[in-house]
């Protein structure tokens, strides 16, 4: 049995992390997130009623997992505020359960700006980011002059620090994006009010993982986006700014390497992506459509359509050379449900994919629940996949909601 688990993202994010996530910290203590922001969007679907979660790890339904937010988030107090208050109405209880590292360098208003002023500025060549002010805070962490969670309780020295902060940033958008600037005092003012309401939630991560390890327990850890977007193996540059692979977990939550027993590959049965950037299967016919209407393809974060194309096994097989997934989740394979033709790219030839064909399925599945109850060709699909990707696909996801699932191997 394993005692941690990974859940990552395959291709471009949007595969469905969630709801996988969900399902398997149900019989978990604790779950991690480790890297990027609330451009996340995680869609849950209980009892007919949607959650969707943008920062907080998607464990928190479950009303005894403990949901850790670790060094490598950087975090908007904004965004975790209208999340609590979210979870809250809905009589979730977050007080004891919601934890995280007073290392999380902040998303600063200040950085919202920047990430929509340069998207402005980039028009046509823009990256298509979700204008959350993700990328200019990864940079004012790198560049060391970022502001971190636990950076607030020293009055004395914040204040300096922001200046500093506004001093660099002002000057750029005043000057290079003609925009509005952000005061010192204000910001000062506004952290250090947002900054009572949650010390108390404020812990020493790398320890607390390890002494849950030590007790036993059981823990997942939460990726968001996906491996195409990660900064140094993705689509570069048009990624996002963290390490969506699996390093990012160690990096981003100070969890060892050998505590981590498996890794689970979140794999869409057919490609999406959003924002620009190269895409080598998209479709732009009826099938590109259908895919979309069928798969609610549409952001959770921006509400932007997601653009759609076939799986693309090539793409898939660099994703498991950096990750080396233990097994594979394949989502929204009902979405294929009315599909005459279905295709996989299974190389690049002159820059072009080349595809194998496969024969539809065309009935219902989404109520199956057995791996042998599926359609012949709907199993002539996944087999293919898992032989040419050799790994096992151990969950395959037929429906939005929490029971929709057919689960070939037991994680916990
Ligand atoms: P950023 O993360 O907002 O800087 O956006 C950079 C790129 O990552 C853009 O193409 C976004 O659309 C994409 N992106 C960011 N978060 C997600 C996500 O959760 N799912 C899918 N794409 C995302």
């Amino acid at each position: 049995m394993n005692r941690s688990i990974a859940i990552l993202g395959a291709q471009w994010g949007d595969e469905g992390k969630g709801k996988i996530v969900d399902l398997l910290t149900k019989n978990c203590d604790a779950v991690v997130r480790f890297q990027g922001g609330h451009n996340a969007g995680h869609t849950l679907v209980v009892d007919n009623e949607t959650t969707i979660l943008h920062l907080i790890p998607s464990g928190i339904l479950h009303k005894d997992v403990k949901c850790i937010i670790g060094n490598g988030v950087v975090l908007s107090l904004d965004a975790l505020s209208e999340e609590i208050n979210i979870l809250k109405t809905n009589k979730i209880n977050i007080e004891g359960r919601l934890l995280m590292s007073d290392n999380c360098p902040l998303i600063l208003p200040v950085h919202i700006a920047l990430d929509k002023a340069r998207e402005l500025k980039k028009g046509k060549a823009k990256i298509g980011t979700t204008g959350r002010g993700i990328g200019p805070a990864y940079e004012d962490k790198i560049s060391r002059r970022g502001i971190r969670l636990g950076d607030i309780s020293n009055s004395e020295t914040l204040l300096e620090k922001i200046e500093e902060l506004l001093d660099y940033h002002n000057y750029i958008l005043k000057n290079y994006y003609k925009s509005d600037t952000f005061d010192a005092l204000q910001m000062f003012d506004q952290l250090n009010n947002q900054y009572n309401s949650y010390k108390d939630y404020i812990i020493d991560v790398p320890n607390y993982i390890e002494s849950l390890f030590s007790q036993n327990k059981r823990i997942v850890f939460e990726g968001a986006q996906g491996t195409l977007l990660d900064i140094d193996h993705g689509t570069y540059p048009f990624v996002t700014s963290s390490n969506t692979t699996v390093g990012g977990i160690f990096t981003g939550s100070g969890v060892s390497p050998k505590r981590l027993d498996y890794t689970l590959a979140i794999v869409k049965a057919y490609t999406t992506r959003v924002g620009s950037g190269p895409f080598m299967t998209e479709l732009f016919d009826i099938n590109g459509k259908l895919l979309s209407d069928r798969g609610h393809e549409y952001g959770a974060t921006t509400g932007r359509q997601r653009r759609c194309g076939w799986l693309d096994l090539v793409a898939l097989k660099r994703s498991i050379i950096i990750n080396g997934y233990s097994g594979i989740c394949l989502t929204k394979l009902d979405v294929l449900d009315e599909f005459e033709t279905i295709k996989i790219c299974i190389e690049y030839k002159n820059n072009k994919p080349i595809y194998k064909e496969y024969k539809g399925w065309k009935e219902n599945i989404s109520k199956v629940k057995k791996y042998d109850d599926l359609p012949e060709n709907a199993r002539k699909y996944i087999e293919d996949i898992q032989k040419y990707l050799d790994v096992p696909i151990d969950i395959i996801s037929n429906g939005p909601g929490r029971e929709q699932n057919i689960i070939v191997r037991k994680f916990f």
